[in-house]
């Protein structure tokens, strides 16, 4: 059972892709320049319209990457993974809008508002340590009324029965959670307003509890349009409630066969749609992209099964005091067999150890050594006390070079746009 409230169970990630529809990443994987190594990695597994973020990458055209924290407890390593997302995009050219979802934080989990602006901050400086630039828009979800304005919007393109199917709302769901969703429609469809230039590719890297808000998303966006348009044979069908507007679309230039309620235009679909849209934003419409999004596994709870905020014993946080650190994971449930002399003969099974996770979602950035670690785990060469050891080491070093960062970008949060 996954949704953005919960994820209950050991997750199965063929049958996710399958459940919710999403697209198999690595089949994308060797055509992505300088992949992320949660890319090479498979820790991202799945996308929606990924292609569309290649395209403008290969082309330098114009696109976003946007992502959102909530602010209501520690900052862990998953959280780090969405960050680092989010940076990588941005350096591959993306504008990065980054949601500090206070609003959420505050009615789904009762969250005053100062302990949100408290915690939003930590939230705001370790994206900053983790490398994000200053060409990005940090905004807490309260204070950006371009946000709420929309949210606002969407809400008539809406009904109960979508938000029960999409999000398994019941009669005695709160109204909040309706809410926080389409603020988070917001979050991801707001870079594409005049305000930002329009129209563009964006794409919201998460976990995978998230996708049921990119399923809403996607559709708010095709409904908030003047015109929407699907592939035909050689063309694009377009529709429009509004005749007068569809007589536009036929005046484009293009060989067009006009019907009631609809226009079939032919010729190349991307030209079509460029100019479509051009056309829609003319007209004073939103003309939305449906937002692409990645999505990356669940970190794996320290002692197994779930991560979850709620039970520190489960987590490393990016703030956890060294000996802390050291002692959480060397309490690490590993893929170790139960003597010494078997883990020799039969080596261990990194695939089932979190310690080995840890290398490979965030320790180890050179694929030539995950391997290597990998390699000497099976052969049963190393046991996991010297294995956890080296993990300890390269730990502190992380966490001891973090910490100096998030110093650091506590003296330059005056040079970012950060809406709070
Ligand atoms: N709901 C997300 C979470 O719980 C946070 C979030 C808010 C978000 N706005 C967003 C994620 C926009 C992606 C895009 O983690
Ligand atoms: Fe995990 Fe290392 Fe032990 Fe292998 S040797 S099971 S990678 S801790």
């Amino acid at each position: 059972m996954i949704t953005p409230w919960e994820v209950e169970g050991v997750v199965d990630y063929r049958r996710l892709i399958e459940d919710f529809g999403l697209s198999d990443f690595s089949e994308l994987r060797n055509s992505i320049p300088n992949a992320h190594k949660l890319m090479r990695r498979g820790v991202i597994f799945a996308h929606r319209d990924y292609e569309r973020i290649l395209e403008a990458m290969k082309r330098k055209e114009t696109f976003a990457v946007m992502s959102g924290f909530m602010p209501s407890g520690e900052i862990h390593f998953g959280h780090k993974m969405t960050m680092d997302e989010i940076v990588w995009h941005q350096k591959m050219g993306a504008k990065a809008f980054v949601a500090i979802a206070d609003m959420e934080a505050h009615l789904v989990r009762g969250i005053t508002w100062d302990k949100t602006k408290e915690i939003g901050m930590k939230y705001v400086k370790s994206i900053i340590a983790l490398g994000l630039e200053k060409n990005a828009t940090i905004y807490f979800q309260s204070r950006n009324n371009l946000v709420k304005d929309l949210a606002y919007e969407l809400s008539s393109k809406v009904n109960f029965n979508e938000m029960k199917s999409i999000y398994g709302f019941a009669g005695d769901t709160s109204v909040s959670k309706a809410i926080v969703s389409l603020i988070q429609s917001a979050d991801i469809l707001h870079p594409q307003l005049e305000e930002f230039g329009g129209p563009k590719a964006v794409v919201v890297p998460v976990g995978a509890d998230q996708d049921p808000h990119l399923r809403l998303t996607r559709d708010l966006a095709s409904r908030m349009n003047l015109f929407s348009i699907e592939k035909i044979e050689k063309g694009v069908r377009v529709r429009c409630k509004k005749n007068d507007l569809l007589e536009k679309v036929a005046r484009l230039g293009f060989e067009t066969k006009k019907f009631s309620g609809h226009v079939d235009v032919f010729g190349s679909e991307e030209e079509i749609e460029r100019e479509v849209r051009k056309l829609e934003v003319e007209l004073g419409g939103y003309a939305f992209i449906p937002p692409s999004s990645t999505y990356h596994r669940f970190t794996t709870g320290l002692m197994g099964g779930k991560m979850s905020s709620s039970k520190p014993e489960s987590y490393i946080s990016l703030f956890e005091k060294p000996e802390i650190a050291v002692k959480k994971l060397r309490s690490a449930f590993t893929g170790g067999r139960a003597t010494v002399e078997e883990q020799r003969k039969f080596g261990g099974i990194p695939e089932n150890c979190v310690v080995f996770e840890f290398y490979s979602f965030h320790l180890v950035e050179d694929d030539k050594e995950l391997e290597r670690i990998r390699e000497d785990c099976r052969s049963g060469k190393i046991l996991c006390g010297e294995c956890k050891k080296y993990a300890e080491g390269l730990l502190l070093e992380f966490l001891k070079e973090y910490k100096e960062k998030v110093d650091e970008a506590e003296s330059k949060l005056g040079d970012y746009e950060i809406i709070g």
